[in-house]
């Protein structure tokens, strides 16, 4: 029994110094933190889980959250003070967008005002129903203007559940992919825990993130039991997300 249990080891303790590029920490901005206390309480949590780097990555979705570089920076400075004044400052803490495929978007990108991850990353997501009739167009828009687009969470689409051809075609163009730390179990579901494990195992990740948009994301975060074979997989993605982002 003993040697079972030890096979298996807490996904926190993997993240310790980690840097984390996908998350939702900025109150009031989007479906993230409610209140700066809110916020506050979730970045204290995420570093006392071992998780020393954050790039706060608010949606930008033109229907749902009309954020603007300029909005988001107003309120990560707010954000950034209240948590030096807390003395919870993170060793890096930094601001992204996590934009949204859509029609504005495209405009957006036209007039390459973007918030980036670092300098030529952009998280994207694509919306949960279907994929946009013009992604391929986009995708190669991005790369025409010398960015490159990081999907994130790609396990958490359906769609291409039974259509992944559409994944190697994006991995191919040299698009990368961010894993969601909750999909290494069953918190969104069992396909798409599944879905998770398969492209980990093809390879397809290069990045982790959180992803954590309340104190509940931790509570289920922090649960999370990885098997050695699981850890050889994610321990890679997790240092070349500190390597590249940090
Ligand atoms: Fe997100």
């Amino acid at each position: 029994m003993l040697t079972i249990l030890q096979k298996k080891r807490l996904l926190p303790e993997l993240l310790q110094n980690s840097m984390d590029i996908h998350c939702h920490l900025i109150h009031d901005i989007d479906d993230g933190p409610k209140t700066l206390d809110d916020s506050f309480h979730l970045v204290k949590r995420a570093m006392g889980l071992g998780i020393t780097g954050f790039i706060a990555t608010p949606h930008i979705m033109a229907d749902m959250y009309p954020n603007t570089p300029q909005n988001i920076s107003a309120q990560y400075d707010v954000l950034k003070q209240h948590l030096m004044e807390k003395d919870c400052l993170p060793k890096v803490f930094k601001v992204a967008a996590e934009y949204m495929v859509d029609d504005n978007f495209e405009t957006q990108l036209n007039d390459k005002n973007l918030l980036l991850l670092s300098d030529r990353y952009v998280l994207i997501e694509f919306p949960f129903i279907q994929i946009p009739m013009n992604i391929e167009f986009i995708i190669d828009s991005l790369f025409a203007l010398e960015y490159i687009p990081v999907l994130a969470h790609p396990e958490r689409y359906r769609y291409f559940h039974e259509h992944g051809d559409f994944l190697t075609l994006l991995k191919q163009k040299g698009c990368k992919f961010q894993i969601n730390a909750l999909s290494l179990s069953t918190y969104y579901g069992n396909s798409i825990h599944k879905s998770a494990m398969q492209l980990l195992d093809e390879g397809f990740y290069s990045f982790l993130g959180t992803d954590i948009h309340n104190q509940l994301h931790l509570d289920k975060l922090s649960e999370i039991k990885v098997r050695k074979s699981t850890e050889k997989l994610i321990v890679p993605l997790i240092d070349n997300t500190r390597n590249i982002f940090a």
